[in-house]
């Protein structure tokens, strides 16, 4: 696996191997890998990608000021052999000055999905996310990208700028990966203590009785969040932040169940913020 720090070595190999007839495939990801990082490399695979390309970088930019990003796990060794492990070709790390050199001035902003939820909790957040994607697509130049649905929102911005922009490249998702006891599996899951790892599987949980409610043909927007509240409410120390059922492309409330839903849900579980959602098809 070639290491990369900089954007002439990454696009030199990426150049090399699509000379030699070889589909680009590419993940983003800030790091401290699990399970989840490595099924968005065969997500890519699946796709058509035969070079894999990920990149490891803890972008300041899509955290506000007193959010993780000083305290944002890092395990370099780690993930270096997690991803030789999985047959990655390049590991494009770079540093802050590489992505961002002194006097940068540009910002990409992405309105109507980026607004509610997410963007409307964490100023600033996908303007951070769409700006670093935007620069790590335009110096890796993929011809597939892998993102996570854990986060739904986020995957909805990105496809909306690749949309929007025209950005030559194909976008492919990969499902939620879960600790057997359902918990989403996040970098950040590594902050909870014994007691707050316990407690976590209750957004699951709650998500779960929503999907169960809408299975069974209750089709009321207000009457499935209020469930899946109440259902939270029966762990405590768990946070509610949000549980909201919303149109996955619009981010708006749903008018029609006949289209597909999102249950999206937000806790704190002491410090840690956690997210998770359910598709419903
Ligand atoms: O999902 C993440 O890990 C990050 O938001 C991403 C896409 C790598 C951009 O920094």
């Amino acid at each position: 696996m070639l290491i990369a720090s900089t954007i002439e070595a990454v696009r030199e190999a990426v150049a090399t191997a699509r000379a030699h007839g070889r589909k680009i495939g590419f993940v983003p990801t800030m790091g401290f890998l699990h399970a989840g990082h490595l099924s968005l490399v065969q997500v890519a695979r699946d796709a058509g990608a035969d070079f894999i390309v990920v990149s490891i970088f803890v972008n300041p930019r899509q955290f506000g000021p007193n959010e993780d990003f000083s305290r944002y796990p890092r395990d370099e060794a780690g993930d270096r052999a997690q991803l030789e492990s999985a047959g990655v070709d390049v590991l494009f790390l770079p540093q802050v000055e590489v992505m961002y050199p002194a006097g940068a001035a540009t910002t990409v902003s992405v309105s109507s999905v980026a607004k509610p939820l997410e963007g409307e909790r964490r100023p600033g957040h996908f303007d951070g996310v769409a700006t670093v994607v935007l620069k790590l697509f335009n110096i890796v130049q993929a011809d597939i990208a892998a993102f996570g649905r854990k986060d739904a929102q986020q995957c909805a911005v990105i496809e909306r700028m690749v949309r929007d922009l025209d950005v030559p490249v194909q976008l492919a998702f990969g499902d939620t990966t879960r600790e057997h006891d359902g918990l989403a599996m996040s970098s950040r899951n590594s902050y909870l203590s014994e007691e707050e790892r316990a407690k976590a599987p209750a957004l699951r949980r709650a998500l779960r009785a929503g999907e169960e409610a809408i299975a069974h043909g209750i089709h009321d927007v207000d009457g499935i969040e209020h469930l899946m509240q109440k259902m939270l409410a029966e762990t405590p120390g768990i946070v509610l932040d949000y549980l909201v059922v919303i149109d996955p492309e619009t981010f708006e409330r749903p008018v029609d169940f006949a289209r597909p839903l999102l249950l999206a849900g937000a806790v704190r579980v002491g410090k840690t913020r956690l997210i998770d959602n359910v598709r419903i098809r």
